[in-house]
């Protein structure tokens, strides 16, 4: 089954012993890597209940077994190729893919992956220290699991630098590497990906919001005519699945908590007494994940996504389900925010990627509130989570630098600073946070106050099951 192979793969490596050579020189470096930037204190004396990826297919994906971190088998791995695949978009559509980069592409489709990969090693060093405050072991593990496979998908990218874009492709590994999420001589290259996240409420909104924009990027880099990134992605992407599913129910756990708290305080609303997250700290932090994540989509009206779409580099989500692949004259109708007030004007579909693919992504993350939303009315509640408006709070395309409130609504910056704290998390609420996340719970089957037990263990086994396991 697991291949004996230093890095285990189905790329065939050992038939290509140049690049065997160069990622198992780069090896190394990684591993270096994950011991001063990953989960800190859970290098040595830890084994980790973890999934291991070890071939495509469904039963080789799902191989679980406890491992110590820095032993996590970290491979390579392509979805199955797809016969005569045609390109699916853009300029080219219909021609077969490509095995190889075109020299006119190498640059865009360098900057693509090298972004992409970025995002992955820095998400690992946002959450180093999450273990050290962890609600359960069977949370802990999960840190650990979207962990190994964010270091998973570095690796995925580092194969397509090493693989085929030679000299520079190798020296954007090891810049890979060289980065550091926060850092102010040398940060990673999206603002999201520099955010501390030190609490677990963070941690959660992080993996429901954020992980939710890799999956867009993925979706759309698995349309490429790039064969070996489309498969790439596409594989890559089974993970993303279980990291959304560990920030959503996160969540879940935590409102179903709150709800019991409030019970239990007699509606008062009062929960921080009795040690939980109270609703409206929770807004905060979506508020604040929601809008960063839509910054990483970049700006509304892009030359570049128009040109990543018509060469063919990175296409809509789910593009077979379009009529038209090639929107040479087709036109978007987006918003626009004119001397104070919102205008509407048709652009050039091609032009506007970046919103359609931000459209795709505001209706993937307003189904997840609708879920969560239930559990609070199963609760007979009537507050509500809301998704604010997507004006709000944006750095980066045409509503940075104005000031809106999370209903969309223009505001002066003077309003802005005075109730700032109303819609974004404050030092204190972090602060209140911490209190509660003091105490780590690694006892199997014992939860924190503010969070519920999830549904059901992983891989069948009981919820109280040793996740982790500490060698004395
Ligand atoms: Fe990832
Ligand atoms: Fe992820």
């Amino acid at each position: 089954m697991i291949s004996a192979e230093k890095i285990p793969n189905n790329v065939n490596l050992s038939g290509n012993k140049r690049l065997q050579r160069a990622l198992e020189h780069w090896q190394p470096k990684y591993i270096q890597w994950w011991r001063d930037m990953g989960p800190q204190g859970f290098q040595d004396y830890h084994q980790v209940y973890v999934r291991t990826a070890i071939s495509v297919d469904p039963e080789g994906w799902a191989h679980f077994e406890y491992v110590k971190l820095p032993e996590y088998r970290w491979g390579i791995f392509l979805a199955d190729p797809t016969h005569d695949r045609r390109i699916g978009f853009g300029d080219f559509f219909g021609q077969p893919v490509w095995q190889e980069v075109p020299g006119e592409f190498r640059n865009q489709l360098r900057r693509l992956i090298v972004t992409q990969g970025d995002t992955e090693p820095a998400s690992v060093e946002q959450q180093r220290m999450l273990g050290h405050r962890c609600p359960s072991l069977y949370d802990l593990r999960n840190l650990f699991q979207v962990n190994v496979e964010e270091g998973r998908h570095l690796w995925a990218m580092v194969y397509l630098l090493h693989s085929y874009f030679g000299r520079d492709g190798r020296d954007e590994a090891e810049e890979l590497l060289e980065r550091q999420s926060g850092n102010r001589d040398k940060p990673r290259i999206l603002e999201a990906f520099n955010e501390p996240i030190d609490n677990w409420l963070d941690f959660f909104m992080f993996t429901m919001f954020t992980d939710r924009d890799g999956k867009s990027q993925l979706m759309s880099l698995s349309e490429s005519s790039l064969d070996p990134l489309a498969r790439t992605t596409r594989f890559m992407l089974t993970e993303e699945a279980h990291h959304m599913f560990v920030g959503e129910t996160g969540i879940a756990r935590i409102l179903e908590r709150t709800c019991q708290l409030m019970k239990e305080a007699g509606f008062s609303g009062d929960v921080r007494r009795m040690g939980g997250i109270d609703i409206p700290m929770i807004q905060k932090h979506l508020n604040q994940w929601f809008s960063l994540s839509l910054d990483l989509h970049g700006s509304e009206v892009s030359s570049n996504a128009a040109s990543y779409f018509a060469n063919g580099l990175k296409g809509r989500a789910k593009e077979d389900t379009y009529d038209d692949h090639v929107v040479k004259n087709a036109y978007y109708n987006m918003e626009f925010f004119e001397q104070g007030r919102p205008v509407t004007k048709d652009v050039l579909l091609r032009n506007a990627m970046n919103e359609v693919l931000r459209d795709w992504y505001v209706g993937d993350c307003a189904a997840g509130v609708v879920r969560w939303n239930r559990i609070l009315e199963a609760h007979g509640m009537s507050d509500r989570l809301n998704l604010p408006d997507r004006k709000f709070n944006r750095n980066i395309g045409m509503y940075a630098g104005f000031k809106f409130d999370p209903n969309g609504v223009p505001i002066s910056q003077e309003e802005w600073d005075r109730r700032k704290y109303e819609w974004l998390p404050s030092t204190k609420d972090g602060e209140y946070l911490l209190s509660i996340m003091a105490e780590p719970i690694y006892e199997p089957g014992k939860f924190a106050n503010y969070i519920a037990p999830p549904r059901r263990g992983i891989n069948q086994h009981p919820i109280d099951f040793e996740y982790v396991r500490t060698e004395q």
